[in-house]
């Protein structure tokens, strides 16, 4: 791992993710660690972010380490006309590690065939989120005991949704069985499904929920990625096509737990948040624990 750009989460092998989650546990158990004491990490945003930007910063500052980038593209040479193969080659001479968020599926792959230090794709475009998913999977391993064998819901926008197409290959590993459900117009890509078909996995569709959580053990909700949208007018139809309530839970298993990476729009409903089966809000204060392994394995203090 160490070195190695974290692009995709295919860029690391079943016991690479395992190490990670082992390791965000540790980090959990021994948050403040001086590991990257003298470690420079550039931050570079070029789309909106909260949690990812947030959890990477905290990770960064509770290990030690400094941190240099933008949270807007608007306030970069990007603006002047300044190319990502150019922005990339300066930033990889001031710092160790670049994380970086950008708006084109690609782009994380292109930067780090420009970059002399390793880069963690932090969401490219529609395409992937791999510190997300491995934050999930920390998140699932720890209210569930386990990764193996799990009935995975996937609800919302599984088209644009990148969370879900990482989350969908590294479970991959684990023998899952999913249910998408989804509109027509936001399933899951075709390349996903045939992905799964090569492993033999077994996946559902749907474009209703409402009768059939009792199976599930996780329920990972997602929101409708209204800034993927060509024509507004499409957006406006599906964006509320789904809203989980409380009473939709009634019959399901003990140990489901609800997942969402947020933002959320209205596709949870605030009366879920007080159910014990609500995982959201741990689920993103995992990612601090999560990123920490990660960075800390690919800069080889770990
Ligand atoms: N889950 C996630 O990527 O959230 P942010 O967009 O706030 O970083």
């Amino acid at each position: 791992m160490k070195n190695k750009s974290l692009v995709s989460i295919s860029d690391f092998s079943k016991d690479e993710i395992l190490r990670i989650v082992e390791l965000a546990a540790d980090f959990e158990a021994n948050p403040n660690q001086d590991l990257l004491a003298g470690k420079i990490v550039g931050s570079l945003f070029f789309e909106p972010s909260t949690r990812t930007r947030l959890s990477f910063e905290t990770a960064i500052q509770r290990l030690g380490g400094r941190i240099i980038g933008f949270s807007d593209a608007s306030s970069s040479s990007a603006t002047k006309g300044e190319s990502l193969k150019d922005t990339i080659k300066m930033v990889s001479n001031y710092s160790d590690l670049i994380v970086m968020r950008h708006h084109r599926e690609g782009a994380a792959r292109y930067a780090s065939e420009q970059s002399s230090v390793p880069i963690i794709n932090a969401g490219d475009g529609a395409n992937q989120h791999p510190t997300q998913t491995l934050l999930d999977l920390y998140s699932i391993y720890k209210t569930q005991g386990t990764l193996e064998n799990l009935n995975v819901f996937m609800v919302g926008d599984l088209k644009y949704g990148r969370t879900v197409h990482s989350l969908l290959m590294a479970m991959s590993h684990f023998n899952p069985t999913f249910n998408f459900i989804s509109p027509n117009s936001l399933k899951m890509p075709t390349e996903y499904k045939m992905f799964l078909d090569s492993k033999n996995i077994k996946y559902y569709e749907h474009t209703e929920f409402t009768d059939i959580l009792e199976a599930a053990d996780i329920l990972y909700m997602t929101r409708v990625q209204r800034e993927r949208f060509s024509d507004h007018l499409e957006y406006e139809k599906v964006k509320n096509v789904y809203v989980l309530r409380n009473s939709m839970l009634n019959n399901t298993k003990n140990n489901l737990r609800i997942l969402h990476p947020l933002p959320r729009v209205n596709e949870i409903h605030t009366d879920v948040d007080d159910n014990p089966k609500a995982y959201y809000f741990e689920q993103a204060k995992n990612g601090v624990f999560a990123r920490m392994a990660i960075m800390a394995s690919i800069l080889g203090l770990k």
